[in-house]
């Protein structure tokens, strides 16, 4: 199990350049939605180093898709002439949540699949209901059965209308891709999410051959079509990674650079690093970070795009612990969000967590500290309070983090983090 050396220090910002890596949960949908082409699809910036990419390359080849993969360009090129398989395994789902998008593409191509039922995971339980709920008023069918959702639309896909209770980001995805073959029926999807990477898979689909067409601000409506047709696409940079470098800089008193990154995907987040004291300067394809200041408080609480996302929160949590003062957060998305604020307890950092809020009181010194990461973003969180930490801390199963962070280890020595790996 491979761990993390960090030296840290108070006094030492990091400096440098990240080209942003290809959005990892972008790129996951249009993986799944290759399913549903008539030729080959090639995506290009793909995050090949993040390992849900690689768990999601093995789930379509046991689909029966030809993957092929140019490592040095970061391409794949995905071929779905055969007919594909139609069992989704429990294995991928379990490590890996987005293989739930390959029940939305199988549905839509061939009427029917079977898909093992995710469960919960360390960000508390991941229910599927929403989507369930959506497949049920395009008129399919489904039962439970040893751990597998079989899921049928004996009649094919019909047209209907289908309101998300609250906004899901793969629940969207996964009612899209059900819906774009359903060929002369007309389906309205609203109160959907506006992720960046969903409007990226929309972008995808549509320029397949899709008929996609916004009514509103949340809603949709999709006339389904016959086929589509394969083509290249550019996945969009990873506004989470972005997010979490421009934070390396924050807590250290650094100044960065983020390059291949889409300045609006960061709206909300960059206004707040603004806020607490960061100079931001942007381009139409970059951002940069400089912060000389100390660090101001802020309260703040996470929401679908384009409010502050739940995923940048563990990474902001982390810098406001050197922060002047309280600064309050609250989590609205996921139950179980705060797995990184035990570990910079231990490098003394003063967070105290009720229920879905989190109030952080500043500190100017943390210590270094040997910790345990749990799930993808607290790794980077921890990482964060280690590298602003005085001495050595050892963090270890930084596994989770190498699922959604491409060449995370190389990324942080660029940058100045005085890092090893120890096994
Ligand atoms: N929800 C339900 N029922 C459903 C679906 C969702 O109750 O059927 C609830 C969830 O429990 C949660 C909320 O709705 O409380 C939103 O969940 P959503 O469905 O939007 O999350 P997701 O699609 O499973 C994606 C990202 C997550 C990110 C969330 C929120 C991918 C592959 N995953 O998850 O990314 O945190 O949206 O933005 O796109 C990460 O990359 O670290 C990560 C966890």
């Amino acid at each position: 199990m491979e761990k993390f050396l960090i030296k840290g220090s108070s006094s030492k910002g990091v400096k440098g350049l990240i080209n942003c890596s290809g959005a990892k949960n972008a790129v996951l949908p249009l993986m799944a939605s290759s399913i549903l082409f008539e030729n080959t699809v090639t995506l290009k910036n793909v995050p090949l180093g993040a390992n849900d990419v690689q768990t999601m390359i093995i789930l379509l080849k046991s689909l029966g898709s030809k993957v092929q993969i140019l490592k040095k360009k970061k391409i794949l090129k995905i071929n779905n002439t055969k007919k594909h398989k139609l069992l989704v395994k429990y294995q991928y789902i379990s490590t890996m949540r987005a293989g739930v998008l390959a029940m939305g593409a199988l549905l839509g191509k061939y009427k029917k699949c079977s898909t093992a039922l995710s469960g919960g995971c360390s960000l508390g339980p991941r229910p599927i209901g929403y989507h369930l709920a959506g497949f049920k008023k395009l008129n399919c069918k489904y039962n439970l059965n040893k751990g597998y959702i079989n899921i049928i639309s004996p009649n094919g896909i019909k047209g209907g209308h289908f309101r998300f209770p609250r906004v899901s980001v793969t629940g969207t995805s996964n009612l899209i891709l059900a819906s774009v073959l359903a060929n002369g029926q007309v389906i309205t999807i609203s109160n959907i999410s506006i992720e960046p990477e969903v409007l990226d898979l929309i972008k995808f689909l549509r320029n397949g051959g899709a008929r996609i067409y916004n009514t509103g601000k949340r809603t949709i409506k999709i006339y389904g079509v016959k086929k589509l047709n394969g083509h290249q696409h550019e996945v969009i940079g990873d506004r989470i990674e972005a997010f979490s470098y421009l934070c390396a800089a924050a807590i250290t008193k650094g100044k960065i650079k983020i390059k291949k990154i889409d300045p609006k995907h960061l709206i909300t987040e960059l206004k707040v690093l603004k806020k607490i004291g960061c100079i931001i300067k942007v381009d139409k394809s970059s951002i940069e970070l400089n912060r000389k200041n100390n660090l101001k408080t802020t309260n703040l609480k996470t929401a679908p795009f384009p409010g502050f996302a739940t995923d940048c929160m563990p990474m902001l949590m982390a810098v406001l612990t050197k922060a002047a003062g309280k600064s309050k957060i609250e989590e609205t998305i996921f139950t179980n969000r705060y797995m990184a604020a035990p570990e910079l307890v231990r490098m003394g950092a003063k967070i105290n967590i009720k229920k879905s809020i989190a109030f952080i009181i500043g500190q100017s010194n943390l210590n270094g500290a040997d910790c345990i990461s749990s799930d993808l973003r607290s790794t980077f969180a921890i990482i964060l309070g280690a590298m602003a930490a005085n001495g050595e801390s050892c963090i270890s199963r930084v596994y989770h983090g190498l699922r959604g962070y491409s060449n995370l280890y190389n990324n942080l020595k660029k940058i100045g983090v005085n890092i090893k790996k120890k096994s």
